[in-house]
């Protein structure tokens, strides 16, 4: 294993009734409280009216910041720093899935930066503080609700830049497995890809040693592989949900990444392809998974024939481990496929006349990327033109 400092300071507040502690979570000089919510799902599930009766109950001052979009775009997070500034907002709560939580973040650091918040959000700039804010979390996938990381977009520039800082942690979350029923189908299934993509993307390591980490990833994914099947013809079933609920939030809270660097490029590919086509995440991340790690298979063969054997049950008999990986691999591609998650790029109607913006876009920022096999333009065109 590699050293580690590990510090995660959101309270976690997960299960059934849960929503009766906002009241607690909520401290009593957060007198003005900006509600920050996505396109009206929060409002057909009943959870708008229940969220502003506890604030009222409370005797606070509530003020809204509705309409964050799927992939949160940066204009909307001015629109929340403006708000912020205007009304003097002592507390941001977030309500919905990872977008909202990932919009408010930014809000909560340009709220208290002068300068502009994209230049916190492309790194040219550090934030040092942050308005405090608090989640109730709608939706089982990012890991938002436990982690400082942050994508947003820039819609003008074709942008989809992740940031993360020690100040953009939510100060509490609360996870009712009850507020993710009325997610749809296909919304389920991303999160479901999404929350099995952060387990790979940290299991893809070269760290020696770590038996805990990997039993840690690998029990993650087998049990998101038994829930799921379940989950799509069950989508009310309140223990399901609760199950993926809990697995989301392990998959990307920081446990999985002590002691070993993870690799992060299929995240880094998917989100040029959101930001020049804006396709969901989590369908985004089914499409490309499978093509990176066959990619990438031998700059550690071991790796991919682990997860194989110990996840998709692959007997190994007489095969080269690369045999071995590559097996996993057409079984996870299987399995997503199963659970009705797209398999090319042709799904979202995209063809190859933008590839080379899309390979463009994954070099914005660094020529090479990267950590299981560093990627450059070579392997990122070779991954999407496989995935067409
Ligand atoms: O906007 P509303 O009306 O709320 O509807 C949303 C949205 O249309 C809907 N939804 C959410 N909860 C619902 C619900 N519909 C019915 N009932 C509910 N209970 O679902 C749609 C998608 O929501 P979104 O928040 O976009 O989904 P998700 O949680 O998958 O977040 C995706 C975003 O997070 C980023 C992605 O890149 C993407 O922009 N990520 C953030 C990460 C992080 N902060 O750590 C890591 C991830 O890898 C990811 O990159
Ligand atoms: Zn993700």
């Amino acid at each position: 294993m590699d050293t580690f400092t590990y510090h995660n300071p959101t309270r976690l507040v997960f299960g059934k009734g849960t929503l009766s502690k906002l009241k607690e979570e909520i401290p009593s000089d957060a007198k003005r409280i900006l509600l920050v919510y996505g396109g009206g799902s929060i409002k057909r599930s009943g959870l708008y009216d229940q969220i502003l009766s506890i604030l009222k109950e409370m005797d606070r001052d509530v003020f809204e910041l509705a309409g964050v979009e799927p992939n949160p775009r940066l204009t909307t997070v001015k629109r929340g720093v403006d708000l912020c500034r205007q009304e003097e907002i002592d507390l941001i709560l977030a309500v919905g899935g990872g977008s909202v939580i990932d919009c408010t973040k930014a809000i909560a650091v340009g709220a208290l930066y002068d300068g502009d918040v994209w230049d916190i959000i492309t790194k040219k700039a550090t934030a040092d503080k942050a308005l405090p804010f608090g989640t109730v979390l709608t939706l089982a996938a990012t890991g938002s609700e436990m982690n400082s990381g942050s994508v947003i977009t820039n819609w003008d520039t074709q942008q989809k830049a992740p940031w993360s800082s020690p100040v953009s942690y939510p100060r509490f979350s609360i996870l009712d497995p009850s507020n993710t029923f009325s997610v749809p189908l296909d919304q389920t299934i991303y999160g479901i890809v999404d929350m099995m993509s952060h387990v790979l993307e940290q299991y893809f390591n070269h760290s020696p040693n770590t038996p805990l980490l990997d039993r840690f990833g690998e029990s993650i994914l087998n049990t998101v592989i038994e829930t799921a099947p379940k989950m799509i013809k069950d989508l009310e079933n309140y223990e399901l949900r609760e199950t993926l609920l809990y697995a989301g939030t392990m998959a990307l809270n920081g446990t999985l990444s002590m002691g070993v660097v993870g690799d992060w490029s299929t995240h880094h590919i998917e989100h040029a392809v959101s930001a020049v086509y804006d396709i969901p995440h989590g369908g985004g991340l089914a499409i490309l998974f499978p093509h990176w790690i066959r990619h990438t298979i031998d700059a550690d063969p071991s790796r991919a024939a682990k997860l194989a054997v110990h996840v998709f049950g692959v007997d190994p008999t007489g095969k080269s481990e690369r045999e071995v990986g590559l097996e996993g691999v057409d079984r996870l591609r299987e399995f997503w496929t199963s659970i009705g998650a797209p398999s090319r790029l042709a799904d979202y109607n995209i063809d190859d006349s933008k590839l080379e913006l899309m390979v463009e876009r994954t070099l914005l920022t660094a020529k090479e990327f990267g950590h299981f096999k560093k990627l450059a333009k070579e392997d990122v065109y070779s991954i999407l033109k496989a995935a067409l």
